[in-house]
């Protein structure tokens, strides 16, 4: 099993749209039961909030259903229990190295690196701007999900 954390600011946007998007698209390639995926945030405030309402009804437009996700904060073990720690912009990869123990830093990447591409660097964080905003986002984590999706799966020998 390949432990996945997702991680941004509040946890109720960006990271809960990456984790239900690379559930689905694990599952669709067939590969249910290979991946635990999660999502946090590096901000407490939601703290057992749902998803925000713009990226619900994003997600469900596109067949994937956030609406049991409640937000939580990134917690110390999460560096130990996960084995990839996948922040969505440059302030959530500093902010997560700052907590992250030496040892498990190399865990520690930006979604976009894994879709070189793309040529994007960062998700930008949509929660102050319109419902666009978060369409464009899950475009952006779909594809960037496809691609994390074939750098982590088991290969074929
Ligand atoms: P997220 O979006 O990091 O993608 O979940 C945000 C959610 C809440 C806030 C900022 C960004 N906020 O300032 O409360």
């Amino acid at each position: 099993m390949t432990r996945v954390l997702f991680v941004c600011l509040g946890n109720i946007c960006r990271s809960p749209l990456a984790e239900g998007v690379f559930r689905r698209v694990a599952s669709e390639a067939g590969l249910d039961g290979v991946f635990e995926v999660a999502s946090a945030g590096t901000y407490a405030y939601h703290r057992g909030q749902g998803a925000d309402r713009r990226a619900v009804s994003t997600a469900l437009a596109h067949g994937v259903d956030l609406r049991a996700h409640r937000a939580r904060p990134v917690d110390a073990g999460d560096f130990e229990t996960f084995d990839h720690i996948v922040a969505m912009d440059r302030q959530n990869q500093a902010d997560l190295l700052e907590i992250c123990p030496r040892a498990h830093r190399g865990k520690v990447s930006l979604l976009l690196e894994h879709a070189p591409e793309l040529g994007l660097d960062e998700v930008p964080d949509p929660y102050y701007g319109g419902a666009d905003g978060f369409e464009h986002v899950f475009t952006m984590i779909e594809r960037s999900c496809r691609s994390l999706l074939e750098n982590l799966r088991p290969r074929r020998s």
